[in-house]
């Protein structure tokens, strides 16, 4: 899986220059603009939906999976991820999506239990700039010509700051961590070859460059405005207007000694506009190709994603688990009134809708005429043996394993069924594929959205089988550049509630945040 290599270096396509600085100032509402993803990859063809054609692998090596999780009617341990070891190096201008990309990848991992962990080095320099001033009174001087090549001396404390982060992100590595995200511009050959020298110093870990280019001036126009209004520290004394100056100033700088990766021997993954085009070069294995493939499929049009349970179900006014009971009276009314919901909401904008193969799911999506999917792998969380029974039954005829389920719901399997664990496996391609969407209704089921809404809004895992997901409620999120924002609509229409909380404990708050987040000092 190798691309052409051109031997001189390539300078990026588009500049950004002083006089745009109109263009940072529309650029969160043109952040809004419609951009048409193309997906195309420079190695195959567009990847084809999951479910429709099946996934594409991207390497051609055979794959290595993780070891299934084992064992039934109890707690089951985490899959085994401890072999896997890489050190993800971000290479890009400022302002080109380094971080978004890098965001976007973390919570994703971690959501499938991988250990990751962003190690930015603005932050390094940040907070050491802070410790030197503590120590001695000196303000170290951070606008843009400190980031000038002509600058030799901060040229020498950046790659001291690069340098010093890696070890950092390394010894975290060896210390049991999967994936450590380094988060700088890594620009340059040199700076490549570096961190390829030194990991190449450490045996089963693995380097790949992640190239972030953007020559969309309004992509990057939305990065500078998002950089400069978003409470970066770099310009927490600042203007708005001297800040967009300094940053765009900062931009040239780097422009200037800026060489795109052409190394025909590094793993590198090249992105182009967040998702429109992808290079991968030397990406092998089942985790590399499992990132290269995710981050293949992001894009940044505006769009919204509804999640709906079905309505009111038989089962759930019996207080029955799981099943294929169809809809109750109630349920009924609900699928006749969700047509009118999602219309005032969306308009004439398309929209796809995304069942499981339940009759309670596709009853209530009867009414709805737009396109529709049934997926398997969005049916209900299989309760096993306990698969029609209520709470109070399985209590009483299996009560340890009731006890242990309210102990670690998330990591319980039930007897000849499943945990929150295997439905967060099984859920992952519609994960993939619902990045690559547009707008998109999927009317699923409790447990199933749980473990898609803990993936929009990165919650924990110990919380995520508790999060609310009640009947004839419309969730919808806006998925923006570091999280999303969620508006709720509940039909009135009565149903049942079958949320039924952990014993004991209080339920746990959920933060929906879509601010970017600035990494602690230690990164
Ligand atoms: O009660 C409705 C339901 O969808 C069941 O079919 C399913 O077993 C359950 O919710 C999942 O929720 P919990 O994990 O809280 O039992």
């Amino acid at each position: 899986m190798a691309e052409q290599n051109p031997t001189s270096p390539v300078r990026p396509a588009f500049q950004l220059e002083l006089q745009d600085l109109d263009l940072v100032d529309n650029a969160l509402a043109t952040q809004n603009k419609e951009t048409t993803p193309v997906h195309s990859l420079e190695i195959g063809t567009r990847p084809t939906p999951f479910g429709a054609g099946g996934p594409i692998r991207l390497a051609s090596q055979a794959s290595t999976p993780p070891r299934s999780v084992v064992g039934i009617g109890g707690k089951v341990a985490k899959p085994d991820y401890s072999e896997a070891k890489i050190v993800l190096a971000m290479v890009g201008l400022p302002a080109r999506g380094k971080s978004y990309l890098s965001n976007k990848l973390m919570r994703y991992l971690q959501w499938l239990e991988y250990d990751v962990k962003v190690f930015n080095v603005g932050q390094l320099r940040r907070s050491r700039a802070k410790q030197k001033k503590e120590q001695s009174g000196v303000k170290e001087d951070h606008t843009a010509s400190y980031f000038s090549h002509n600058n030799v001396e901060a040229t020498r404390l950046r790659d001291a700051l690069a340098e010093d982060s890696l070890e950092m992100l390394i010894n975290w590595l060896k210390a049991g961590g999967n994936v450590g995200i380094h988060d700088a511009t890594n620009s340059t050959r040199a700076r490549r070859a570096k961190i390829e020298a030194r990991v190449a110093k450490e045996k089963g870990i693995v380097v790949i460059f992640l190239e972030s280019v953007c020559d969309d001036p309004a992509i990057i126009a939305a990065n500078v405005a998002l950089k400069v209004s978003s409470g970066d520290p770099d310009y927490k004394d600042t203007s708005p207007e001297d800040a967009k100056r300094d940053f765009i100033r900062r931009i040239k700088e780097y422009e200037a000694v800026y060489e795109t990766i052409t190394e025909p021997h590094l793993s590198y993954l090249r992105i182009t506009n967040v998702g429109n085009q992808a290079t991968a070069c030397r990406i092998h294995g089942y985790l590399q190709s499992r990132i290269a493939f995710y981050l293949m499929n992001l894009h940044l049009k505006p769009r919204s994603i509804f999640f709906s349970r079905h309505g009111e179900s038989q089962f759930n006014v019996e207080g029955k688990i799981g099943g294929d009971s169809p809809l109750s009276e109630r349920g009924l009314r609900y699928a006749s009134a969700l047509p009118d919901l999602i219309k005032d909401n969306i308009g004439d904008a398309p929209l796809t809708v995304w069942t499981s193969t339940l009759q309670r799911t596709i009853q209530t999506g009867q009414h709805l005429s737009y396109t529709k999917l049934t997926w398997k792998s969005l049916d209900e969380l299989d309760a096993g043996v306990c698969d029609g029974m209520t709470y109070e039954e399985i209590e009483q005829a299996y009560p340890e394993d009731f006890a242990n389920r309210d102990e670690d719901k998330f990591n319980y399997r039930y007897r000849g069924g499943e945990s929150y664990r295997d439905v967060v496996i099984r859920l992952e391609p519609v994960i993939m594929e619902l990045e690559r969407q547009d707008n998109i209704l999927i009317i699923g089921h409790q447990a199933i959205l749980r473990c898609l809404y803990a993936y929009f809004h990165n919650l924990p895992q110990a919380d995520l089988p508790y999060i609310k997901i009640p009947l004839h409620t419309v969730i919808k999120l806006t998925p923006k550049a570091y999280g999303c924002d969620e508006e709720r609509y509940t039909l009135p229409i009565g149903a049942v509630d079958t949320h039924r909380p952990k014993p004991k404990a209080p339920q746990p708050e959920v933060k929906a945040y879509s601010g970017r987040e600035y990494y602690d000092g230690n990164a």
